[in-house]
C-alpha cells in the first residue's frame, strides 16, 4: 500500500505506510505471542491504547477467528480520543477489504454513530469489542477487567508524550491478568523506563521494517 492516513494534531500516522497489516502482525501479534498466547485460554481480553482505523482490533479478531476453538472468547478493549467516523474507518481500511471480507462488514454495522462515551460492541456470539471514546489517562484508571495482552499503540511519544504516561502504566499494572504481555512499536527510553517502574520486565527486539528496535515485555510475578 502507498501512503498511509496521518493525523494533523499529531503529525504522526495511523499505521505504517509500507504495509500497516504486516506491520500489527509483527508488533503486536507476534510481539504478544498470538495465537500462542490464548491457545490455553477459555476467554482471552485485549487492551489497546489508541483505537484509529481498527487495524490492529480486526487484525487479532481475524486472528482469532481462523485459530481459536469454537468455545473460546475475546475481549477486545480499546481507547480512543479522536474517534474516526465510519466513513473515515471504512476508507483507511479499503486496501484490506478483501482480506478482511467477512469481518469488516460487520465492524463497519455496529460501529457506533455517536463518538462519545463507551460503547460494547457484540460482533458474533463469543467477540466483543468496548470502545471508550476519551483520554485514555482518564478512562483507564476506571476500566476493572483483567487483561491478558496489551497493545500500546499511541502516536509516537516525541509527539504525543501525555498517552505514554505512568497513569497509564500504573493502571495497565493494576489491570493486568497474571502473566500479562505487552507490545509496542517504540523503543523510546521513556517508556521503557515507565513501563519498568509500573513492574514489567521490558525487552528490546527488532522493530517493523526500517524501525531498528520495538519493546515487548511481560508482568513481573508479584513479590512472594
Ligand atoms: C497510531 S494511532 C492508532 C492506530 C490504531 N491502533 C489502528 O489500528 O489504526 C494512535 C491513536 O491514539 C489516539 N490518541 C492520541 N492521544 C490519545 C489519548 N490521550 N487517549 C486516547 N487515544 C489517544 C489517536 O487519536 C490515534 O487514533
Amino acid at each position: 500500500m502507498k501512503g498511509a492516513p496521518r493525523s494533523k494534531e499529531f503529525d504522526d500516522v495511523y499505521f505504517s505506510a509500507e504495509d500497516g497489516l504486516a506491520e500489527t502482525t509483527h508488533v503486536f501479534l507476534d510481539g504478544n505471542d498470538l495465537p500462542g498466547a490464548w491457545a490455553q485460554r477459555d476467554e482471552f481480553t485485549i487492551a489497546e491504547t489508541g483505537f484509529g482505523t481498527g487495524l490492529n482490533f480486526l487484525a487479532a479478531w481475524d486472528l482469532f477467528e481462523r485459530t481459536a476453538r469454537p468455545d473460546q472468547c475475546l475481549e477486545f478493549v480499546s481507547f480512543e480520543l479522536y474517534p474516526l467516523k465510519r466513513e473515515e474507518i471504512e476508507r483507511y481500511l479499503a486496501p484490506w477489504g478483501d482480506f478482511f471480507k467477512t469481518i469488516l462488514p460487520v465492524f463497519l454495522e455496529k460501529y457506533p454513530d455517536d463518538l462519545n462515551g463507551v460503547h460494547t460492541l457484540d460482533l458474533n456470539d463469543r467477540v466483543r469489542l468496548t470502545l471508550h471514546f476519551g483520554d485514555v489517562n482518564e478512562a483507564l484508571p476506571k476500566l476493572e477487567c483483567q487483561v491478558d495482552a496489551w497493545f500500546l499503540d499511541g502516536f509516537k511519544p516525541s509527539s504525543n508524550p501525555e498517552m505514554w504516561s505512568d497513569t497509564v502504566f500504573e493502571n495497565m499494572a493494576r489491570t493486568s491478568a497474571p502473566g500479562a504481555t505487552f507490545a509496542t512499536f517504540t523503543a523510546a527510553g521513556f517508556v521503557r523506563r515507565g513501563l519498568q517502574a509500573a513492574g514489567f520486565h521490558v525487552r528490546k527486539v527488532p522493530g517493523f521494517a526500517s524501525k531498528r528496535e520495538m519493546i515487548r515485555g511481560s508482568l513481573a510475578p508479584a513479590a512472594e
